[in-house]
């Protein structure tokens, strides 16, 4: 089915100069780049992002870290589309990451790694309302 979700490059992808090699991976399998911002996070829509984590040990450090520089925010579309990016994100942690995944191979830890991107749905249409109205 084709799908629409949310994906986000974090303040250290671009930092790294890494904005060029992420997208074209997203690119490469088919995905396309429907819409594409750079800039900051604010304080409300780093809260309502990642409500779910609210009282977790790392959260604090999370909406800071998320706050702390430019991003790329991006609504990407095509089959599979929240799956597909999730996969080619690889896992949350980049000690797990496998290599050839966007995570393994631009990450080094947790509180930095490197991308986000919708787990469903719903949070997809969710997140594209939050960055995008
Ligand atoms: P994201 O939301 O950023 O795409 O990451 P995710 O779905 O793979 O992972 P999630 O569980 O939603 O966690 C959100 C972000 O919080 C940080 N985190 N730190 N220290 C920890 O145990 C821990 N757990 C999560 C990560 O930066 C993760 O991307
Ligand atoms: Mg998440």
């Amino acid at each position: 089915m084709t799908e629409r979700t949310f994906c986000m490059l974090k303040p250290d992808a671009v930092a790294n100069r890494h904005i060029g090699e992420i997208i074209g991976r997203f690119e490469r399998v088919g995905l396309v780049v429907e819409r594409l911002e750079m800039g900051m996070v604010s304080q409300d829509q780093a809260t309502a992002n990642y409500a779910e984590h609210e009282g977790k040990p790392f959260y604090d450090g999370l909406i800071s870290y998320i706050t702390s520089g430019p991003v790329v925010k991006m609504v990407i579309s095509g089959t599979d589309a929240v799956q597909v990016c999730r996969k080619l994100m690889g896992a949350t942690n980049p000690l797990e990451a496998a290599p050839g995944t966007i995570r393994g191979d631009f990450g080094l830890v947790m509180d930095a790694n490197v991308i986000h991107g919708s787990d469903s749905l719903e949070s997809a249409e969710r997140e594209i309302a939050i960055f995008f109205g």
